[in-house]
């Protein structure tokens, strides 16, 4: 399960931090009101400190987080709205390298320049090359936006690393947990379905790049769970890369996330099938859809778009695909936007019917299909998001993807792709 030391601890110290900001702005450097406010800030970070060595909070608009736990007491609360809104999507302590209260002060007097768009005197927190006060963000296809931090990263390797610190073990064996409890006949746990997402979202903004942690199937041998968490975050990719807020964002994160959420009742031998499946496995398989749209709607929840997107994940746009409807219809936008994102991670991974595909060959399959099998728009923006993303996740994939120029084995996908 997704967890986080300190959330009372959290909740109070972000409650100072926005009284002594309101302070910061009202009065002048020394002025004992603002001491006092700083200082009652400070010893909040101290407390907080005292639980969580190295407390994290991402502001996501209408939302914070500490570490990967939602603070639902700061639900709505405005400092996050305002704080995203100023490029900090993201405020890091840590207690191992000593934070002076002036390295505090000087934060807030960012902030607030930030806030009020005047010149930032933080010249204190400048002279020093080594703060444990660190903090920023950057949005989708915002990679050269400026950098807001209060002094240079340590080292440039940290970011490097950074893929690394999120191994997402948690986030697979909470979906692990939530298949198992559905598998059991159980309802569906709503509340840690959506954490997993929360979490995700956050790992994505985690650094001062954008990054699309995807799993590798080898590190977690269960391929609906990787392939479940792997979907979550390319749909949310390409949702922020088009411009959908956070909500709609984490309400389609948690719509990729279940999108096969049907599939936890087909029998093993049939989901690894290393051959061709006979019509009454074909059926069993093509069940998924209409199975997990089920599950998620007798699950009593307000899940409408998830449910919708299990349901549509197999259309394609020009009517093919399964379920077959009587009745053609345009799918839900979130369901082409899912598809896109099922296929390409289906495609990459390895199965035991079929070697993975390297990226360039994927992405060309995309932009062959877009318009029949694929929405076009939204095929044409998951290529260029992936252009620009590709690069950084090859190393992530290189173990399984055959070096491009060697043919790779003729497609037998089962379950995404074009059917045979
Ligand atoms: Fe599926
Ligand atoms: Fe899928």
């Amino acid at each position: 399960m997704v967890g986080v030391a300190g959330v009372a601890e959290g909740v109070e110290f972000l409650h100072a931090l926005a009284q002594a900001l309101a302070v910061v702005a009202l009065y002048p450097p020394g002025h004992t009101n603002r001491l006092r406010a700083l200082d009652s800030t400070y010893q909040k970070l101290l407390d907080l400190f005292a639980v969580n060595e190295r407390p994290v909070f991402s502001f996501l608009g209408d939302e914070v987080v500490l570490g990967n736990r939602p603070l639902r007491e700061l639900r709505d609360w405005e400092w996050s709205n305002r704080l995203a809104g100023i490029g900090m999507q993201r405020l890091e302590f840590d207690s191992n390298i000593a934070i002076s209260v002036e390295e505090l002060d000087a934060l807030l007097d960012h902030i607030v320049a930030r806030l009020t768009l005047r010149p930032t005197d933080s010249s204190v927190a400048r002279q020093e090359r080594v703060t444990g006060i660190r903090f920023g963000a950057v949005g989708v296809g915002d990679e050269g936006a400026p950098e807001d931090v209060l002094e240079e990263e340590p080292e440039k390797a940290e970011v490097a690393t950074a893929t690394a610190a999120y191994s997402l073990v948690e986030e697979a064996e909470t979906v692990v947990w939530v298949h198992d409890v559905l598998r059991d006949g159980g309802e569906l746990p709503l509340m840690e379905a959506e954490a997993v997402v929360r979490s995700l979202t956050v790992a994505m903004h985690g650094d001062r790049e954008m990054m699309l942690p995807l799993l590798q199937l080898r590190q977690f041998d269960e391929y609906t769970t990787t392939h479940s968490l792997n979907v979550s975050v390319l749909s949310m990719g390409l949702a922020e890369w088009l411009g959908l807020g956070g909500r709609d964002v984490r309400a389609v994160g948690v719509a990729g996330l279940l999108h096969d959420l049907g599939k936890v009742t087909i029998p093993k031998e049939i989901l690894n099938k290393p051959g061709r499946f006979d019509d009454r496995e074909r059926e069993i398989m093509n069940s998924h859809p209409v199975e997990g749209a089920r599950m998620i709607l007798t699950s009593d929840q307000q899940l409408d778009l998830a449910a919708t997107v299990a349901y549509e994940h197999h259309i394609m746009i020009d009517g093919g695909g399964y379920p077959s409807m009587r009745y053609p219809r345009d799918c839900h936008f979130a369901s082409k936007l899912v598809h896109v994102c099922d296929v390409y991670d289906a495609l990459r991974t390895k199965r035991p019917y079929r070697d993975p595909w390297p990226a360039n060959k994927v992405l060309a399959y995309i932009g062959q299909k877009a318009g029949t099998e694929f929405d076009g728009a939204l095929a044409h923006s998951f290529m260029a998001m992936m252009g620009q993303w590709e690069p950084r996740l090859s190393t992530l994939h290189e173990e399984e993807t055959p070096p491009v120029g060697q043919p790779s084995p003729a497609l037998t996908d089962q379950d995404a792709g074009p059917p045979e």
